[in-house]
């Protein structure tokens, strides 16, 4: 929806999506980035998530098929096998709010939305150094159970958040990973 309130404040805040206040809710609550940390963002553009990475005074690589504004462009599909390739760093903190574009045939969303969410995790166990953290936009479906279950095995602690920027009638809600093991 054009024009709500938060994209209304975003815009005066001089941000280029409503997005960023899901990660400024998650960040205010888990304090998951801090000063100086490298910083992969998934699924970034347009890029307020990356601007806001900055702002903390850290690096930010962003990853989209879409040009992204801020931060170290890399203009891939993270569903290519080169991915694991092109990254060449770790990072302390990886962030996905990759989301597909949505078709309306409901289940077949679903199913890509379900296989990001997967992807971003996998590469977070490549990429991610040991403590680091973790942000994933997850849907709530049938599989989101043993999804919360992968992060408890990879993650020291594991919690679930709903920005309040999130859209009533959306399924997706933030998991977080705090500390990989
Ligand atoms: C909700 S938007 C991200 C908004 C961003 N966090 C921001 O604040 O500007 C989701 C992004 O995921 C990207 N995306 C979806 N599938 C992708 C894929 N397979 N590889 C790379 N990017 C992908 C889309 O291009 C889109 O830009």
């Amino acid at each position: 929806m054009r024009g709500d309130k938060f994209t209304k404040r975003a815009m005066e805040e001089g941000y280029l999506a409503r997005s960023i206040f899901k990660i400024r809710n998650i960040q205010n609550r888990y304090h998951v980035i801090k000063k100086g940390n490298y910083v992969l963002d998934l699924g970034a553009a347009p890029g307020s998530w990356s601007q806001y990475v900055l702002e903390m005074g850290a690096h930010v690589d962003a990853v989209d098929v879409f040009k992204v504004k801020y931060g170290n462009w890399i203009k891939t599909d993270v569903l290519e096998d080169s991915i694991f390739d092109i990254l060449e760093r770790k990072y302390d903190v990886v962030l996905s709010d990759l989301a597909p574009r949505t078709t309306g045939i409901k289940h077949l969303d679903v199913e890509r939305s379900i296989g990001l969410s997967q992807r971003a995790l996998e590469i977070a166990k490549a990429k991610l150094k040991k403590r680091g953290n973790f942000v994933c936009k997850v849907f709530q479906g049938e599989d989101f159970k043993l999804f919360f279950e992968e992060m408890k095995e990879n993650f020291i602690v594991v919690r679930s958040m709903r920005p309040m920027a999130t859209r009533k009638r959306s399924r997706e809600i933030y998991l977080i990973g705090l500390g990989k093991k």
